[in-house]
């Protein structure tokens, strides 16, 4: 664990003197939030993904789209640390998180939500958030021992519990606080799920069909959440079968198809794509 947070230690030493902090920032802000390179996962004789390379322009709600079994959720697996790729790599924020596991890459600002929500069902809601957050001082053994520390400790799950509750609300699911997660219909547990992201303080969100199993009305009101967050700075990618809410929520759409990026363009472009039409029609026999 060490050598992995020594990483970017030993970049900015070799920065070179031209890299004035204003500069960097400014090339930061230019550069793609992700960048995933060649990317392979082989499951035994499955190759899962395929060679897959990708980027997603920071600020954008960008579809990663295609047919049952193309590798999409593979692909956030990856990302996030879940499964190990097999070759290739992942550089969020300009910093290489390949193999990286999961909570460390919470704490880098890239969170995801699962295509099957997993909430625990035996705990309240708020019990489900106030678990959400990687890395809390809580955490920290040494901490929760030391009389000084215990305090800091207690001011945070304070703030912890004040931003779940606001976040909660965000939702509009607060008045579900206290009831248990498994009594939440389909579409607030996926509100859930992405209220406990969001509570890690992301940058980016990978959401795996937000939209499955949930009403129109509350499908709306997610997507209106999503481009409020958008608006805030958020970045999201977006893994979605209904091609209506793609077209009309996302500036660029990647689509995969058996492991590899077979197109990407703009919402629009890729509409009127024949080997996308193909792949799909093909994808649904
Ligand atoms: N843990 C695993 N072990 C073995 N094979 C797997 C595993 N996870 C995924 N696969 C296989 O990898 C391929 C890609 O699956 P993946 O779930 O990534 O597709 P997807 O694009 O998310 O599909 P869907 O739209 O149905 O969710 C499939 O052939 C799947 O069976
Ligand atoms: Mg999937």
């Amino acid at each position: 664990m060490s050598d992995v947070e020594t990483e970017p230690t030993a970049d900015a030493a070799t920065t070179t003197s031209e890299d004035s902090t204003e500069a960097t920032g400014s090339r930061l802000d230019e550069m793609p939030i992700l960048r995933v390179d060649d990317l392979v996962k082989r499951f035994g004789g499955i190759t899962a993904i395929d060679g897959a390379s990708f980027e997603v322009e920071r600020g954008t709600i960008t579809g990663l789209i295609g047919p049952n079994g193309a590798g999409k959720s593979t692909t956030f697996n990856c990302i996030t640390g879940v499964h190990e790729p097999s070759e290739g790599s992942v550089v969020f924020e300009g910093t290489d998180i390949t193999s990286r596991r999961t909570h460390q890459i919470a704490t880098e600002g890239l969170v995801r939500t699962f295509q099957i929500a997993r909430e625990l069902p035996e705990m309240t809601v708020l019990e489900n958030m106030m678990l959400a957050p990687q890395g809390q001082l809580g955490e920290s053994l040494w901490r929760s021992v030391a009389p000084i520390a215990r305090r800091e400790v207690v001011r945070e799950e304070e703030q912890l519990r004040q931003r779940a509750w606001d976040t909660l609300e965000f939702f509009e699911i607060d008045h579900l606080a206290h009831d248990y997660a498994g009594t939440l219909s389909g579409g607030q547990r996926k509100l859930l799920e992405m209220a406990r992201a969001l509570l890690t303080d992301p940058e980016m969100m990978l959401l795996d069909e937000p939209m499955a199993g949930v009403n129109p009305s509350l499908e709306k009101k997610l997507l209106e959440h999503v481009h409020e967050l958008q608006e805030q700075g958020y970045t999201f990618l977006l893994v979605e079968h209904d091609m209506d809410v793609i077209m009309n929520h996302c500036e660029h759409v990647i689509v995969m198809h058996q492991g590899q990026v077979l197109a990407e363009g703009p919402a629009a472009e890729i509409k009127s794509n024949d080997e996308v039409i193909e792949a799909y029609l093909g994808g649904e026999v």
